[in-house]
Order: structure tokens, then sequence, then C-alpha cells
């Protein structure tokens, strides 16, 4: 198999891993939130002059949803084989990124592409800046 056959198929398995630990990670959000009784409003902690990104008006930010969503970053059962979050790439210490050329996926697999940072990303209307013409991601992309 060629290197680019190799890094497309790694491409497409590293998207396909995220993917299905993105879907379990709705799942898990979703039944852990229905679970939230009342949701305590959350106060964006903002540097000075900086607006709070946008927010679809039917699922305002908690304290509850920011906690979930820390503990889920960091949870390793997410991945297919169990020992890999998002936290494995999108390490915190190094801005969010892996400090790699390029990233390594969970079947240790080379991705084509290295890690992104994740600092505002909340700002973004769309995830993926190699795919420009991805669906907007609705209430942010006014
Ligand atoms: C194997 C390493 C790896 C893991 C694990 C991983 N990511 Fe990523 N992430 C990447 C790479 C590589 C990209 C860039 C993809 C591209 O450009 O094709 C990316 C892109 C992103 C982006 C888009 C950033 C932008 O500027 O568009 C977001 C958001 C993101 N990841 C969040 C997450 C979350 C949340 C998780 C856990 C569910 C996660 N990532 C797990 C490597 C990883």
């Amino acid at each position: 198999m060629s290197l680019a056959t190799r890094n497309s198929v790694a491409s497409i398995e590293l998207s396909q891993a995220t993917a299905g630990a993105m879907a379990k990670m709705a799942l898990l959000a979703l039944t852990l939130l229905s679970q939230t009784a009342q949701a305590e409003p959350y106060v964006w902690q903002l540097p000075q002059g900086m607006q709070p990104p946008a927010v679809p008006a039917d699922n305002p930010m908690s304290t509850a949803k920011i906690s979930l969503g820390r503990r889920l970053f960091f949870d390793i059962r997410l991945s297919g084989p169990g020992y890999m979050a998002c936290a494995t790439c999108h390490k915190p210490e190094l801005a969010f990124t892996d400090g790699r050329k390029v990233a390594i996926g969970v079947t240790g697999q080379l991705h084509t592409r290295n890690t992104p940072t994740l600092a505002n990303v909340a700002y973004l209307a769309r995830f993926g800046w190699a795919q420009p013409k991805s669906e907007p991601l609705g209430a942010v992309d006014s």
C-alpha cells in the first residue's frame, strides 16, 4: 500500500474513531444531562473586552454541562480500544495540541495532519478547517 493510500486509510479510521467517540460522548451526555435536575447557569470568565461565544437559545450553557464536558474530555473509555481520550491528543499543557508533527490514531496509524489547538474553538462556526464547505454549527453561523 502506498504512503498516500495508507495515510488516507489512517485518516478515515481516525475520523471514524473520533466520530464513534463523539457519538458515545453525545449519548452519555444526553443521559447524564437528562438526570440533572435544575442546571445552574454558566458564568463566562473571559479576558476583558472578549464577548462570550454564541450559544443556541434552546441549549443554554450550565455549570453541569461544563463539568460533564471536562470529565468526558479526559475519559479514555470513550475511545474504541479504551485507552485514548480527547486529551490524549489535545493536551491542555501543550495548548490543546500533542506537540507532534502528525497525530497518531487509536490503531497507531498516522494522521495526515497535526492536532490543532482547541483554543477559542467555541468561536468557530465550523470545525475542520480542511472542509470549509462542511455544514455550519447552526446557531453560531450568523
Ligand atoms: C488521535 C488524536 C485525536 C484525538 C483522540 C482527538 N482529536 Fe480532535 N483533532 C485531531 C486532529 C488530527 C484534528 C485535525 C483534523 C483535520 O484537520 O483533518 C482534530 C480536530 C479537532 C477539532 C477541530 C478544530 C478546528 O480548529 O477546526 C475539534 C473541535 C476537536 N478535534 C475536538 C476533539 C474532541 C472533543 C475529541 C474527543 C472526543 C478529540 N478531538 C479527539 C486529533 C485528535
